[in-house]
C-alpha cells in the first residue's frame, strides 16, 4: 500500500504532511479488504496525528457524482460488479429504493462473458458485440422495485449452447437488463419526485446504458448526470470527497468495519 500512497501523492503533487484528514471505506464489502483499509488509515492517523473518518462505499458513489456534476438531489443508479442499487437521499437518510435480488449486473455480464469464452472483463466486449446484434426475446425480470438477473443468465447460456449468435445475445442482454435498470430508476424518481438521475459504478461506463438513461430523463423533463469514467469506477477520490463533506458537517463515524452495512444504516 505504501507504493500506492506514494504514487497518489506524486500525482497530486503534495507531501504526506499536507494531508489534514484521513478517510477510508468501512462498509460494505469483503471483511479482509475492509480491514486492510482500516489498518492503513489508523497507521497514517498515528503517524500524522490527523483525524480519521469512515465512509460507506455506496454513499460515496453518490457523493462524488454530486461533487463533480453539480447535481443537487439526484436518484443514483449505481451499477457495478458486486452492487446494483437505486439510491436516493430521502427523509433524512440514504435509502435503497430498488436493487438486485441476486447478482450485481457487472458480475452477471462477466459471468456470461466467461461462459462464452470472451474472458474478463466482459463488459467492453459485450458492448462492442452488441453493436452488430438483433433482438432475441429474454425474460424481463422486475419485481416491484427490484430486479433479478440469474434467470436471464441461465436463459442466455441456453441460447448460446443452442448456437445463437453472440452478437444477438450481447445486444439482447444489454437492451433487456438496462431497460430493467432504467425502469426501476424512473419509478424511484417518480416516487421521490426527484428531477435528477446520476449514474455510478463501472457498468455505467457502457454507452448504451448512458444513452438509455439520457432518453428516459429527457422524456420526463429531468436531468441526467454522468461523471467521467474514472469516477464511475471505484476510486479513492470518492472516499476522500465523502469523508471531507461528512467531517465538515460534524458527522461522526465509528472506526469499525461493517461488511454487511445497508445504505440506510449510515448514520447522518
Ligand atoms: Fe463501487
Amino acid at each position: 500500500w505504501k507504493s500506492v500512497l506514494d504514487d497518489a501523492l506524486k500525482k497530486a503533487k503534495i507531501n504526506l504532511n499536507d494531508i489534514d484528514l484521513i478517510a477510508f471505506s468501512n462498509a460494505p464489502g469483503l471483511g479482509p479488504c475492509l480491514h486492510v483499509g482500516k489498518n492503513v488509515a489508523l497507521e497514517l492517523h498515528k503517524k500524522l496525528k490527523k483525524p480519521v473518518i469512515a465512509v460507506n462505499h455506496c454513499v460515496s458513489h453518490l457523493e462524488i457524482g454530486k461533487f463533480l456534476t453539480k447535481a443537487k438531489d439526484p436518484v443514483l443508479l449505481y451499477v457495478s460488479g458486486a452492487n446494483t442499487q437505486v439510491i436516493a437521499f430521502e427523509a433524512g437518510k440514504y435509502r435503497i429504493f430498488g436493487e438486485t435480488l441476486d447478482q450485481g449486473v457487472g458480475n452477471f455480464i462477466d459471468a456470461f462473458a466467461r461462459y462464452t469464452g470472451l474472458g474478463f472483463p466482459g463488459g467492453p466486449k459485450i458492448e462492442a458485440l452488441a453493436k452488430n446484434g438483433k433482438y432475441l426475446e429474454l425474460p424481463y425480470v422486475v419485481k416491484g422495485m427490484d430486479i433479478s438477473v440469474s434467470g436471464i443468465l441461465t436463459n442466455l447460456k441456453q441460447k448460446f449452447d443452442n448456437k445463437n449468435k453472440i452478437e444477438d445475445l450481447s445486444y439482447s442482454l444489454q437492451e433487456t437488463v438496462f431497460a430493467m435498470l432504467i425502469e426501476v430508476s424512473e419509478r424511484a424518481m417518480a416516487h421521490c419526485n426527484k428531477k435528477e438521475l446520476l449514474l455510478g459504478g463501472g457498468v455505467a461506463c457502457n454507452s448504451r446504458l448512458k444513452e438509455m438513461a439520457e432518453i428516459m430523463c429527457k422524456e420526463r423533463g429531468a436531468k441526467c448526470f454522468v461523471p467521467e469514467n474514472q469516477y464511475l469506477l471505484d476510486n479513492g477520490a470518492m472516499i476522500a470527497v465523502t469523508g471531507k463533506k461528512f467531517y465538515d458537517k460534524g458527522i461522526k463515524s465509528k472506526i469499525e468495519i461493517y461488511p454487511y452495512q445497508r445504505t440506510d444504516q449510515v448514520e447522518i
